[in-house]
């Protein structure tokens, strides 16, 4: 029996967990681990992307502000082109720029990552942070080295722009990312159509119960981003590698598999969706290699005791570049 919090549908439930297995929400399906793209290049992604989905990825996550889903594009039309996948065979996440997080702007952020990704649609279009920054066509707003918020950002006036996203057609799903409890409680009040999707920092140390489970309460997927604790970024806070964990590296000897596979494999089985990124063909393959082996209820409940709360945030009190976005109205991550 698989050791998943109450309320989590995953399809097939019953029968092995596999890289097609989906959570869903109302009639969005999404893939149960996808492939995370931040700080690849085109070329990276290009190289990523191609490799992810040869080895059965169905689900790629980018950003209009990542920069690369031209690359992403690029593949994407590759394999429809040679017939060996239908559009409807990918689920490809991205989201709004924060500059254009306002009424007027969030459908032109939208129309440039469609037109980028050569795509009529979106299977999920998130709403990128609560935190807008300052308008700019392209790049950010700086100041003194430090990007600029837009202090009026409002979530539910916005929201509405993002449903009539779904109704013309341009995302299947909505959804939200790097929202608190009381943020997706406040669009979950208003909303028409109902965000599917809530991405958030979460892994080994910064497990999220409280909102993980007002999530599943409402029929809104968590997914969790930073699975790996993001080891390679500069932004990150100086925090243990989850990946040196010696509970980790101890389970990951006993089943035989790396202590990156056993914190993917503890997202997955605590019924979070998981996309952890990699540029290298041979990393993002091993990443997928999680569905042959099950966490006993002992090691789940050794790893779930590992949770820092806050204390594991890595990207959260910003200093650097975003320091300034710490006073806008809707900033919660300290
Ligand atoms: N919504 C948001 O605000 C937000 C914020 C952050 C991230 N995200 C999304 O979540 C995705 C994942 O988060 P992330 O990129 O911050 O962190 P992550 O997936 O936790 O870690 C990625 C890093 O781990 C390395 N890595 C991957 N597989 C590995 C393996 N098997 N062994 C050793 N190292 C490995 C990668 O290097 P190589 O590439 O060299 O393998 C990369 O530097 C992002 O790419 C993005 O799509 C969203």
């Amino acid at each position: 029996m698989l050791r998943l919090l109450p309320g989590v549908d995953i399809e097939g439930i019953m029968a092995p967990l596999s890289l097609s297995s989906v959570l869903k929400s109302g009639n969005m399906k999404m893939p149960i681990l996808g492939l995370g793209t931040w700080q690849g290049t085109n070329e990276e992604v290009e190289i990523a992307v191609d490799a992810a989905l040869a080895a059965g990825y169905r689900h790629i996550d980018t950003a209009n502000c990542y920069g690369n889903e031209e690359g992403i594009g690029r593949v994407l039309k590759k394999w429809f082109d040679s017939g060996k996948l239908k559009r409807e065979d990918v689920f490809l996440v991205t989201k709004c720029n924060p500059t254009h997080f306002r009424p007027e702007h969030i459908e032109k952020s939208m129309d440039q990552s469609l037109q980028k990704l050569g795509l009529s649609y979106v299977d999920l279009y998130l709403a990128h942070n609560p935190v807008g920054f300052a308008y700019k066509e392209d790049g950010f707003v700086i100041v003194d080295g430090k990007v600029q918020p837009d202090m009026n950002t409002d979530l539910v006036a916005n929201w509405k722009v993002m449903e009539s996203l779904v109704d013309k057609g341009k995302a299947k799903s909505i959804g939200v990312s790097n929202f608190n409890l009381s943020q997706v409680k406040r669009i979950l009040d208003v909303a028409r159509i109902k965000p599917t999707n809530n991405q958030v920092e979460l892994y080994l140390y910064l497990q999220q119960p409280e909102l993980v489970q007002f999530c599943k309460d409402n029929d809104v997927i968590v997914c969790a981003y930073s699975p790996i604790g993001s080891p390679n970024t500069a932004f990150r806070k100086n925090i243990q590698h989850p990946m040196t964990d010696p509970v980790v590296l101890e389970i990951a000897k006993k089943h035989g598999k790396t202590a990156v596979q056993v914190l993917l494999r503890f997202l997955i089985q605590y019924g979070v969706v998981a996309i952890p990124k990699s540029s290298s063909p041979e990393r993002l393959r091993q990443n997928a290699d999680i569905f042959d082996f099950e966490l006993s209820d002992e090691e789940f409940n050794r790893l779930k005791s590992l949770d820092k709360g806050p204390a594991g945030r890595l990207f959260g009190g910003t200093t650097g570049i975003f320091e300034d976005c710490v006073k806008h109205p809707e900033y919660s991550l300290l």
